[in-house]
């Protein structure tokens, strides 16, 4: 962070100091939640559904913040805006047009940004320092979080930029403005608070939009919704692809997985080629791993240092694809963060890639924010469930009255001979499974965020001899 007054702070973001010293400096980090308050620190306080922050004021400033950054009075040092996330957003800015030799890089699309920038953010450190969010700090909270922890050594920002409607991703934009922007896919997330799949393209395509003209967008040749930003921007077009044929730039051939689903492949650029091994398991990070490669590549990374840092790099958030092999012989597949029907496929495939020798088993919560087509996404899903493979999973079971249509769709496929098993919650999920698994088997786990999975597949994980 760079280091601010609180006059400063009050004059960049509008507000009011009270009961403060004006020449009081904020130098650590600033927080949302006042758990994380620490000496020098600014916290912003948020009125949440369950809590509000201006009640935790005190308690911020006595683990050492300099002041609070609230919307009504509180008893300590604090800064009086209107809106706390524009004031965030102010002083983000701020930071940014002060670091004008900061290279900023914003990752988007409806799957895989935290995957991606995850990945991106491994092979730019290598190049100097950089700034990253937590896991998936991408909204109008955790973005202008993670841009205000830049400081004069900062070099580069890898941004992770989310939507759940028209504007939001030009907004975060306008917040830090990127010059490299990467759009990974157009999907179902939340494409029905969007209206559907072109209006998902719509709110990605707002980065294209937002580039300069000296700027770079990176965009996935393989998703003709992202291929087509290209007549949205003035930044020069660099694509990926891991198709067999194409003509994009930077390329994965030879996709290949092993037993785990760690996929490896030969890397393609202008400069040549590279054999490139990942660690990150499920041939979805094929793409995301060729999107970090094409970004490292227009900030001067060689290709060999791109091989290295790609085959070096580790899942640094939680819950994603995240596998887990028990004394016992069963495989655990954590993929509990979230859900869609891009990322419930990408994870069925995984399982089915895994389970070659055993038995696939899913337990499945319900895809959120799906709109009109929900049910039939749901449906559509179970039906892949039960095609996939040889003969389909052995089990399905389904988390909740509204993962249900899952067993319905599974139900279409005459053929299929695995079961279709309804739970009402988790903890009925590990009982019926736990009559059913034998060594070799492997369990994927997976739903939207509001399912919270994660503790069903941490049991899973710890039974069986640990
Ligand atoms: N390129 C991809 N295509 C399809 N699914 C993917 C892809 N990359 C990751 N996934 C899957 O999507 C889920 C979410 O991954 P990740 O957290 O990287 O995405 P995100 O876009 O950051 O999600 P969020 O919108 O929740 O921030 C994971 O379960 C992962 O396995
Ligand atoms: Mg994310």
């Amino acid at each position: 962070m760079i280091p601010l007054s609180l006059a400063r702070i009050a004059g960049i973001t509008g507000g009011q100091l009270c009961h403060g010293d004006p020449d009081a400096v904020v130098s650590g980090e600033v927080v949302i939640d006042s758990r994380r308050a620490g000496p020098g620190g600014l916290f912003a306080a948020v009125a949440g559904e369950r809590s509000d922050g201006h009640d935790f004021a005190a308690a911020a400033v006595a683990a050492g913040a300099t002041a609070v950054l609230a919307t009504r009075p509180v008893t300590v040092p604090s800064v009086l805006v209107a809106d706390v996330p524009a004031a965030l957003a102010a002083l983000a800015r701020s930071v940014v047009d002060a670091l004008p030799a900061v290279r900023i890089v914003g990752i988007t699309g409806s799957s895989g940004k935290t995957s991606t920038k995850d990945l991106a953010a491994q092979l730019v450190e290598r190049l100097g320092p950089t700034i990253a969010p937590a896991g998936s700090y991408n909204n109008e909270f955790g973005h202008p979080l993670t841009v205000l922890r830049a400081d004069a050594a900062t070099r580069y920002l890898v941004l992770e930029l989310s939507a759940r409607g028209i504007g939001h991703i030009a907004y975060l934009c306008r917040v830090a403005p990127p010059r490299y922007g990467v759009v990974l896919n157009v999907g179902h997330a939340h494409a029905g608070e969007f209206g559907g799949l072109d209006q998902v393209a719509r709110a990605k395509g707002e980065l294209a939009e937002a580039l300069p003209a000296d700027g770079v967008a990176i965009l996935n040749a393989d998703d003709p919704r992202v291929l087509a930003m290209a007549g949205r921007t003035e930044a020069r077009i660099v694509t990926f692809s891991s198709a067999p044929v194409s003509d994009a730039p930077v390329r994965a051939v030879d996709i290949r997985l092993d037993d785990l689903g760690r996929p490896s492949f030969t890397l393609l650029t202008p400069e040549g080629a590279a054999p490139v091994t990942l660690r990150l398991h499920g041939a979805h990070n094929v793409p995301n791993a060729l999107a970090a490669a094409a970004l490292a590549r227009e900030l001067g990374m060689d290709l060999d240092g791109i091989a290295d840092g790609l085959g070096a790099a580790v899942a640094r958030s939680r819950w994603r694809m995240e596998v887990h092999q028990r004394p016992d012989g069963v495989t655990v597949i954590n993929d509990a963060y979230n859900a869609n029907p891009e990322s419930v496929r990408a994870a069925i495939d995984a399982l089915a890639h895994l389970a070659q020798g055993g038995r696939a088993f899913a337990i499945l919560g319900h895809m959120a924010e799906l709109g009109g087509t929900s049910r039939a996404s749901h449906e559509d899903i179970g039906e892949y469930a039960a095609r996939i493979g040889d003969s389909g999973l052995a089990g399905l079971i389904a988390v909740g009255e509204e993962a249900a249509p899952l067993l319905d769709g599974a139900r279409r496929v005459r053929s299929w001979t695995g079961e279709a098993l309804a739970a009402p919650d988790g903890a009925a999920a590990l009982e019926l499974l736990a009559n059913r698994l034998k060594p070799s088997d492997v369990v994927l786990v997976k739903a939207s965020r509001a399912a919270h999975l994660e503790g069903v597949a941490a049991a899973l994980e710890g039974e069986a001899g640990q």
